[in-house]
C-alpha cells in the first residue's frame, strides 16, 4: 500500500488486530507488531522463522514513551539529542514495570530501542498507543529488505499488508550501542562510530564479533546472499557477478555498480537491493572490488565479511 494518511489508518487497524504488518524505515523495512502484546509479538518470530533467543528492537515516536519502559542514563541523552530520529540503536535497562512483552526481551533485564527517522513511519508510530517492536523485514540469515517488492519476495501472501515508503535511504541496518553497562557497539550499522565516539568524547569498545554472542546480528552467517561471496577482489572469474565501487572504462555484463564514483553512502545505499538482484539473476558467486574501510565503509564490509563465510 502507498504510504499516505488513508493507508496509515488502515494499517493503525491491523496492528490493533494484533496484526504484523511491513513498514518502511530509513535504514531497511521492518516486520512490525504492538510491542506489548504476546500474540502479536509472536507472530513476527513465527513469520521471520526467528529462534526466540534473538531479541527484537522495539520503535518509539518519542522519549516521553520511551521512559515508561527504560531507565535512561546521560550518554543516552547526548546521543538522543544529537542523532534522533536516524539509524541508532540503544540497548538500555528495562523498567520493572514496563509493559513490554517478554517475547520481544527473550527474558532479558534489558531493551533495545529506536526513534526511526522515515516520515511515514513517524506519522504511524504517533497515533499508535503502543512501540512497534520490528526487526528487519527478511527471513532469517537473509540480507535485510529495503523496498516493498524484497519483503514480498521474502514474504509472500504470508504477510498482509505493506506500507509502501519507497526505497530506505541508508539502506543498512541501525548502529547498535550497549548502553546498559560501559558503553559498546554491537553492530555496526547506519551511523559511522567515530560520530559517536566524537559525541561521546570518548573511544568505544567494539563487540561485533564476542565469544559469547549477546545479539545474534553478531553471527556470521547472519546476513547471507545465499551464494559464495569473496571480497577484495582485482580481477572476477568471468562466470562471477562483479559488485564495483568505481567506474570502469570497459564493462561487462557481470558488473554491477555500488556506486560509480567511490561514494560510500551511494554504494551502502545499494549494496542489499544488488545482492538480491545478482541471486535472481541466478549467479553462482560474487566478487567485491575492495571497500575502503573508513566510516560507513567499515559497515559495508562488516556486512559482506559475514556474508563471505556462506
Ligand atoms: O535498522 C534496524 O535496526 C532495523 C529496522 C527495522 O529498525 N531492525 C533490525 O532488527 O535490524 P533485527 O532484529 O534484524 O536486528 C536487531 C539486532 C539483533 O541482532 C538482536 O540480537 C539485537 O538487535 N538485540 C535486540 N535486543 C537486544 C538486547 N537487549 N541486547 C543486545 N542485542 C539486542
Ligand atoms: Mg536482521
Amino acid at each position: 500500500m502507498k504510504s499516505n494518511q488513508s493507508n496509515i489508518k488502515i494499517a493503525k487497524k491491523y496492528l490493533n488486530k494484533n496484526t504484523c504488518i511491513a513498514i518502511p524505515t530509513e535504514t531497511v523495512y521492518g516486520l512490525a507488531a504492538n510491542a506489548y502484546s504476546y500474540k502479536a509479538v509472536k507472530k513476527i518470530f513465527k513469520l521471520k522463522k526467528r529462534p526466540s533467543s534473538n531479541p527484537l528492537i522495539v520503535h518509539y515516536s518519542n522519549i516521553f514513551d520511551l521512559k515508561k519502559d527504560c531507565l535512561i542514563n546521560k550518554d543516552f541523552l547526548k546521543l538522543y539529542k544529537k542523532f534522533c530520529p536516524g539509524p541508532i540503536t540503544f540497548v538500555l535497562k528495562l523498567k520493572i514495570d514496563s509493559k513490554i512483552s517478554t517475547l520481544v526481551t527473550n527474558k532479558k533485564k534489558t531493551l533495545a530501542v529506536r526513534f526511526p527517522k522515515h516520515k511515514i513511519l513517524k506519522d504511524l508510530l504517533k497515533i499508535l498507543d503502543y512501540p512497534l517492536a520490528a526487526p528487519s523485514a527478511n527471513i532469517s540469515t537473509r540480507v535485510s529488505a529495503v523496498s516493498a517488492s524484497d519483503v514480498k519476495e521474502d514474504f509472500g501472501k504470508k504477510i498482509s499488508f505493506i506500507l509502501n515508503g519507497g526505497k530506505s535511504k541508508i539502506g543498512l541496518e541501525s548502529t547498535i550501542i550497549d548502553l546498559s553497562k560501559s558503553p559498546k557497539i554491537l553492530r555496526l550499522g547506519g551511523l559511522e562510530v567515530s560520530k559517536i565516539e566524537k559525541v561521546l568524547n570518548k573511544r568505544l569498545k567494539i563487540n561485533i564479533n564476542p565469544k559469547k554472542k549477546v545479539s545474534p546480528g553478531q553471527y556470521k552467517l547472519h546476513y547471507s546472499p545465499g551464494i559464495p561471496l569473496r571480497m577484495n577482489i582485482k580481477k572476477p572469474k568471468k562466470y562471477e557477478a562483479y559488485l564495483l565501487i568505481k567506474k570502469r572504462r570497459i564493462n561487462y555484463s557481470n558488473f554491477f555498480y555500488l556506486s560509480k564514483k567511490n561514494d560510500l553512502t551511494e554504494a551502502a545505499k545499494n549494496l542489499y537491493s544488488l545482492l538480491r538482484k545478482i541471486k535472481i539473476k541466478k549467479y553462482k558467486s560474487i566478487a567485491v572490488e575492495k571497500i575502503r574501510n573508513i566510516g560507513i565503509g567499515q559497515s559495508i564490509n562488516d556486512r559482506l565479511k559475514r556474508a563471505s563465510k556462506f
